[in-house]
C-alpha cells in the first residue's frame, strides 16, 4: 500500500522485534546507511527502511530498482560471531519466506543463494554485506528488497520476465486485498529475529533445504568470474555453500548464479 510507511508507524509495528528504526523517504542505499550506522555503533537489530533508493544495489555490482510505494527496502544491522556470518543470507532467505507465508499464505521457495521465489519468479533479493577493520568484522548488514504491490509494468525490461510481486501472486492465487507493508516487515523481522536468537544452524539449513527450489535438480551455475558448471545441486554445506555433483565428483560452490535446466 503506497504511503503506509512512516517513522511513527514503523516504531510502533517493530517495537520488541527490531532495535532502533530509521525511516527515510529517499536514500542512496539502505545497506550503505546501515553499514555507516553500524560503524558509528548502532546496536544489533537496528534497521534502516527507505521508500526509495537512488543507488540500491544487488549482488555482483548490479543495481536494485524499485518504484516508490511498491516495495519494502530495508537493511538490518547484526553483529554475528564468525561462525554465523556465512549463514546470514540463508537466515534472511528462510526468515523472509516464513514471514511472507505467515502473512499471506503464499509458499515462497528459495533459490540459492539469495533469491526468494514465487511460481519460479523472484519476489525478493537479499544482499548481505560486512565492513571490516583489520581482521575484525565491525558490522554485518542484511539488506532485503521485497516487491510488495509492484505491477508487471513497474519492472524494467531486464527483469520483467523473471520478477514478480506479492500482489501479483495473491491475485493469481485468487486472493486480493491490500498488503500493509509495516505488518509485512514486522512479520519478516520476527521470523529472522527468532532464528537469529536461537541460532540453530542445522535447523536453519534444514529449513533452507526444505524450501529450496534447486536441490535435487539439474542446474547451470555461473560463477562471479563467468565460469560455468553444470550438474545436480545436491545439498547445502554447513557454511551455506552449494554442493554440486558434476561428472561423478562433488564440487563446493561458494557463490554463483543458478539456472534450473529442467522446466520449473
Ligand atoms: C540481489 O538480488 O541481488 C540482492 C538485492 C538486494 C536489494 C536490497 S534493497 C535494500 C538493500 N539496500 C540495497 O542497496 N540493497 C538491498
Amino acid at each position: 500500500m503506497a504511503g503506509d510507511l512512516d517513522q511513527q508507524t514503523l516504531e510502533r509495528e517493530l517495537a520488541g522485534i527490531a532495535g532502533p528504526v530509521r525511516y527515510v523517504e529517499e536514500t542512496g542505499s539502505t545497506n550503505s546507511d546501515a553499514l555507516d550506522w553500524a560503524a558509528e555503533g548502532a546496536p544489533e537489530g537496528a534497521i534502516v527502511v527507505a521508500e526509495n533508493q537512488a543507488a540500491g544495489r544487488g549482488r555482483w555490482g548490479r543495481s536494485w530498482e524499485s518504484v516508490p510505494g511498491t516495495s519494502l527496502l530495508f537493511s538490518l544491522v547484526l553483529r554475528p560471531g564468525p561462525e554465523a556470518i556465512g549463514l546470514l543470507t540463508t537466515l534472511a532467505g528462510v526468515g523472509c519466506a516464513a514471514g511472507i507465508r505467515a502473512l499471506t499464505g503464499l509458499e515462497p521457495g528459495l533459490k540459492w543463494p539469495n533469491d526468494v521465489i514465487l511460481r519460479d519468479r523472484k519476489v525478493a533479493g537479499i544482499l548481505v554485506e560486512t565492513r571490516v577493520a583489520g581482521s575484525e568484522v565491525t558490522g554485518a548488514v542484511v539488506g532485503i528488497g521485497l516487491n510488495v504491490s509492484s505491477r508487471p509494468e513497474d519492472f524494467s525490461a531486464e527483469v520483467s520476465e523473471t520478477a514478480t510481486s506479492l500482489a501479483v501472486e495473491l491475485e493469481a492465487a485468487g486472493r486480493g486485498g491490500p498488503l500493509g507493508r509495516p505488518a509485512l516487515l514486522a512479520g519478516i523481522l520476527r521470523q529472522i529475529d527468532q532464528r537469529y536468537r536461537e541460532w540453530a544452524p542445522q535447523r536453519l539449513l534444514g529449513e533452507a533445504t526444505e524450501k529450496s527450489i534447486i536441490l535435487g535438480r539439474s542446474v547451470r551455475v555461473r560463477g562471479p568470474q563467468g565460469d560455468v558448471m553444470e550438474g545436480v545441486a545436491r545439498r547445502l554445506t554447513r557454511t551455506g555453500a552449494l554442493e554440486l555433483e558434476a561428472g561423478g565428483t562433488l564440487a563446493v560452490v561458494e557463490s554463483g548464479e543458478v539456472e534450473r535446466l529442467d522446466a520449473p
